[in-house]
């Protein structure tokens, strides 16, 4: 014999059969009934598990029979016999959840789980079965609660979205509404109706992108990426009537080879005022009121003269240095900003030319109008320092975090 049997349960004689020691004698019993179903973890030692338990001849169940309730004086013997009676039962239920265990069909009994009060008859191993399914069920489904959550880090609004949004929301306070046009355009809305004839000069300053296999159509139909967002100015006047105020932002395309200023993909805002009596004063104030929303009160604007083919005159405008304050020298030395000049560059503007109305059947006797466009990644820039273009589309999340 192992020392560990020697120490082995052994049903006791009772002295008496108070209810306390009658307590104390069925909590020892089941105590070591669980304990040992515990052990058997192959077929031999399950056979031997049932049969110290309940064999007929000398079983522990036989004994407390003997022990317990033969001897047991009359007015004891009803008490003793439903204890018995239970504990039987309970050895029976534990012999055969052990021989199923074994078998993986049901998982062994928790130790915490009570050994009677439960299984009771037929009925009860039955009720045992649904118990622990549900139970192995229900461990199945737990959720680890003390493990970190998958982490959804916040986002941060795209630096250039983020300014777009500022610039159409300056002019969404003045009463412009919002327009927008496609990315592919025909040659026509992008060129030929913005007064650019076919052949003409102007349109190799775009560095156009064309999509392939068009040859065979008319020029108006071919299909390039748009290279400014003006063509949505031509969609927006065959749609509407004036008066007019709109601003387009978008996306455009340059075959430009990608350098710390130029991207092949940019975004613009357009902005279009059709009425009866546009001036350049109303550009002008205008330009210098979004520019003061856009960089401070401090900024002053200038208008200097420039080309586009849609816009007679046209301008392009220039704010003071936002970095040197227009002085053109900060640091005690020259301000690289604007190259000491005290003026950047920003946008194109200019009255809209009647050749342009021509094309969406506004009558230029009645209605006059300006036009501007500007840079989106530039004001961006300008606004943020940012010092390469190329941050704004590497999609480097240490750069994009900055704008939270
Ligand atoms: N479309 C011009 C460009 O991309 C900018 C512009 C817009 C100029 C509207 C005048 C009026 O360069």
């Amino acid at each position: 014999m192992s020392p560990k049997k020697k120490t082995a349960y052994a049903v006791p004689k009772l002295k008496k059969f108070s209810a306390t020691l009658l307590t104390e004698a069925r909590e020892h019993f089941e105590e070591a009934l669980v304990s040992e179903s515990e052990n058997v973890k192959d077929e031999a030692a399950w056979k031997e598990f049932r049969d110290r338990w309940m064999a007929r001849k000398n079983g522990l169940l036989t004994q407390i029979n003997e022990l317990w309730l033969k001897a047991a004086p009359s007015e004891a013997k009803r008490e003793v016999g439903q204890l018995v009676n239970r504990l039987k039962t309970d050895v029976e239920n534990r012999v055969t959840a052990a021989k199923a265990s074994l078998e993986g069909r049901i998982p062994p009994p928790r130790a915490e789980a009570p050994a009677s009060g439960r299984g009771v008859g037929v009925e009860g191993q039955m009720e045992d079965v649904k118990y622990r399914s549900a139970e192995k069920r229900i461990a199945a489904e737990s959720i680890d609660i003390t493990l970190p959550g998958n982490r959804r880090p916040l986002g941060a609004e795209h630096p250039v979205i983020k300014t777009m949004n500022e610039i159409v929301g300056v002019f969404r306070n003045l009463g412009y509404s919002v327009e927008e046009g496609p990315e592919i355009e025909t040659d026509y809305y992008n060129f030929e109706a913005l007064n650019f004839p076919p052949n003409h000069p102007a349109r190799d300053t775009q560095d156009t992108l064309f999509i392939a296999g068009q040859e065979s159509k008319p020029l108006r139909e071919r299909l390039l990426l748009r290279t400014h967002t003006s063509p949505v100015q031509i969609r927006t006047m065959e749609k509407l009537k004036p008066p007019l105020r709109v601003v387009c932002p978008g996306k455009v395309h340059r075959n430009d080879a990608p350098d710390a200023t130029h991207s092949p993909i940019f975004h613009q805002v357009e902005g279009l005022a059709v009425d009866s009596k546009i001036t350049f004063c109303d550009l002008k104030g205008t330009i210098d009121h979004a520019m003061k929303a856009l960089f401070g009160s401090s900024v002053q604007t200038r208008f200097y003269p420039s080309f586009f083919p849609f816009t007679e005159p046209s301008a392009d405008v220039q704010i003071s240095c936002i970095f040197c304050g227009g002085k053109g020298y900060r640091d005690g030395g020259r301000c690289p900003n604007c190259k000491a000049s005290g003026w950047i560059e920003l946008l194109g503007c200019g009255m809209v030319d009647p050749n342009v109305f021509g094309f969406v059947d506004y009558d230029p006797r009645k209605v006059s109008g300006f036009a501007f466009g500007m840079g989106v990644e530039r004001i961006a820039i300008l606004k943020y320092g940012v010092d390469d273009i190329q941050l704004f589309f590497n999609g480097d999340a240490r750069f994009l975090e900055q704008f939270r």
